[in-house]
């Protein structure tokens, strides 16, 4: 079983991830899971703090020598913006974003002791831990990329920067789609038996989990309402070279809760960050006054980074499922079953 937890505040020390269960005998490369670090730190519509931060995993605990050995993964990400104990208080909380139903949870007055985990830095180790688990992946010819559909409605590049631009101008925020593409899965990850070993429960799962994801899609996604059956489901063919395939693959590789060999294809809608610096009214939480909500220092966008949050938790999903089914203690043994399948 692989299991992935993470901890910090975003202008706390740092941010940690642990992965428990991976197999020894991994090579892991520093410089890979850098190279994913920096991808989400980019994409036009970014804010101030991605100047701030140049960030760069250490790896605190689970290998010797580069590699692995079965014992529990700690990434550890350094927040050079990291001043949490010297920034003010605020009780204007910001529609749409955690600060209000935080706050009212856990008894706070001070709504930055919500927000500070609620912030999507924490997305930072959520990158680490995936690009590990892409790295696994990588073992048995499984990738996984993203693109950007659309941003603020949008689909040229050219139009993007033109309505984020605009957005920055009136102070305001855009959200967008991406789309994940897991290539050369092999059939029969997850599975039908149980509800919550459902791959395709599990992935929209895992990616709505990423902060302000509000709608998945698989393959033909919400269209397969407005199509009869013929229209919809991908016959299956055989030839001696390719084995079992499909013309089509509306049902994005995912049939039953389980792989099925075509490429998996997810995709997320995000909604416009939270925070405006042309802020809508809200109620102060203290003095219970219409006031404006707060301004923190904020992205316009961040479709193209939460693409690659996206590839990420994709990963970690495709990795758990794979070690379920081809499991071992080490990745000499889990390759063997694999070839085996
Ligand atoms: C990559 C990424 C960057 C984000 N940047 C910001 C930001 O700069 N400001 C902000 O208010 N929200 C930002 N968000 C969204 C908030 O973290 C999110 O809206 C908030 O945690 C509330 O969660 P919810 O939207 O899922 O309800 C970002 C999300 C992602 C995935």
């Amino acid at each position: 079983m692989l299991r992935f937890m993470s901890a910090g505040e975003s202008h706390g020390e740092c941010m940690v991830a642990v992965l428990e269960g991976l197999p020894a005998g991994l090579l892991i490369s520093k410089d890979v899971i850098n190279r994913d670090l920096a991808r989400r730190q980019q994409g036009y519509g970014r804010g101030g703090r991605m100047q701030i931060e140049k960030d760069s995993v250490n790896i605190l605990s689970g290998s010797k020598g580069g590699k692995t050995i079965g014992s529990p993964l700690t990434l550890m990400v350094k927040n050079k913006d990291f001043k949490i104990n010297e920034l003010p208080a605020i009780s204007e909380p910001r529609p749409g974003h955690a600060d209000f139903a935080g706050a009212v949870k856990y008894g706070f007055s001070d709504i930055r002791c919500v927000l500070e985990r609620a912030s999507a830095r924490e997305t930072v180790v959520r990158v680490a831990a995936g690009a590990v688990c892409k790295i696994l992946l990588d073992e048995f010819g499984i990738k996984i990329k993203s693109k950007v559909i659309s941003v603020g409605g949008q689909k040229n590049k050219q139009r993007i920067k033109e309505v984020i631009d605009k957005a920055r101008k009136h102070g305001d925020t855009l959200g967008g789609i991406f789309e994940i593409a897991a290539e050369n899965a092999p059939v029969g990850l997850g599975t039908h038996v149980h509800y919550d070993r459902r791959l395709d429960a599990r992935l929209a799962g895992a990616l709505m989990s990423i902060q302000s994801i509000k709608g998945v899609e698989i393959g033909l996604g919400f269209d397969v309402s407005q199509r009869p059956g013929s229209k919809v489901h991908d016959e299956i063919l055989y030839s001696k070279q390719k084995g079992f395939y499909r013309k089509t693959n509306n049902a994005g590789g995912l049939e039953g809760g389980m792989s099925n060999g075509e490429p998996i294809i997810l995709r997320c809608a995000m909604k416009p960050i939270a925070t405006l610096q042309s802020p809508l009214s809200t109620t102060d939480i203290k003095t219970k006054r219409k006031v404006k909500a707060s301004i923190q220092r904020s992205d316009v966008a961040a479709v193209e980074a939460a693409a690659v949050v996206g590839e990420a938790m994709t990963a970690i999903v495709l990795a758990e499922t794979v070690l379920e089914r081809f499991g071992g203690d080490d990745l000499k043994k889990i390759k063997k079953a694999y070839n085996l399948r």
